[in-house]
């Protein structure tokens, strides 16, 4: 579903890129996570991604067409939520329709489909600042989501929510993820969290940022109604994952 073939990107020394050989493939309803040290690009693969960056080389297609700009095909969930706070939950959620040109009620409708399922259904009028941090990052998902993109692409989501909230949202999320098989990048940097969730995880190395290894995670999702996290063979793959992260945060200690 997804290809990112070679990319490339310096933003100011090329000898010194920030990306380098960065390949990847996900699967028509896989769920990807990326993880890897602060700084080491997994911001800039995903702006490359969603066309809201160039690269200096490479290529990124959906479904086998070349997608360089921005698409319906592709969208985003930031960390930092994005809400435009003069508008309504309602409205922030039809925002990508609206930039489509679809006719008002149709967004509207889509809009406040999208938020009853992320359990938002009483709050469409509500303005970002009546929302707490969980909900707008609520209100963010259904946003990418209504414009029923073929990607969905997830830059630390959950990453500025508490413990409690945030583990609501991964099961949440998780449910919808399956129940719609959508097709899902989603960057963390926790190891639980990327393990919890996804069925391969990719970790990434530091300068230049590439992929050094995947992780296949082989147990069914979702993973809700029992205690994944307490399974062996999660915490297996966790000290798999923990012994390279330990090896590049080394290297990223060294240069600062
Ligand atoms: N607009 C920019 N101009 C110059 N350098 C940048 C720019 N954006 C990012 N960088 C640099 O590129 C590197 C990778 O940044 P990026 O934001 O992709 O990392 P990240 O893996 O997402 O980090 P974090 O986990 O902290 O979010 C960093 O060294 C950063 O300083
Ligand atoms: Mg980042």
């Amino acid at each position: 579903m997804l290809k990112i073939e070679g990319l490339r990107k310096s933003y100011t020394d090329d000898s010194n890129p920030v990306l380098a050989d960065f390949s990847l493939e996900v699967r028509r309803g896989e769920f990807v996570t990326l993880i890897g040290p602060s700084g080491c690009g997994k911001t800039t693969a995903l702006r490359i991604i969603t066309g809201l960056l160039k690269p200096d080389a490479g290529a990124v297609s959906v479904d086998d067409r070349p997608s360089p700009g921005p698409s319906r095909d592709k969208a985003m969930v930031f960390q930092h939520f994005n809400l435009f706070p003069w508008r309504s939950a309602i409205k922030n959620a039809a925002y990508g329709l609206e930039m489509q040109g679809v006719p008002e009620k149709t967004r509207l409708a889509t809009a406040a489909e999208y938020l009853r399922l992320v359990g938002l259904g009483k709050h469409l009028d509500y303005f970002p600042w009546q929302l707490s941090g969980g909900m707008r990052q609520r209100v963010g998902l259904a946003r990418a989501l209504a414009i029923r993109p073929k990607v969905l692409l997830m830059d630390e989501p959950f990453g500025s929510l508490d413990a409690l909230t945030r583990e609501q949202l991964q099961g949440m999320l998780q449910k919808i993820c399956v129940e719609q098989n959508l097709t899902v990048l989603f960057v963390t940097h926790s190891t639980d969290e990327a393990i919890y969730l996804s069925d391969r995880v990719v970790v990434m190395g530091v300068r230049p940022g590439r992929i050094i290894a995947e992780f296949a995670v082989n147990v069914p999702r979702p993973r809700i109604g029992y205690d994944w996290r307490a399974d062996p063979e999660h915490a297996r793959i966790r000290s798999q994952i923990w012994n390279l992260l330990e090896q590049q945060l080394e290297r990223t200690e060294v240069v600062a």
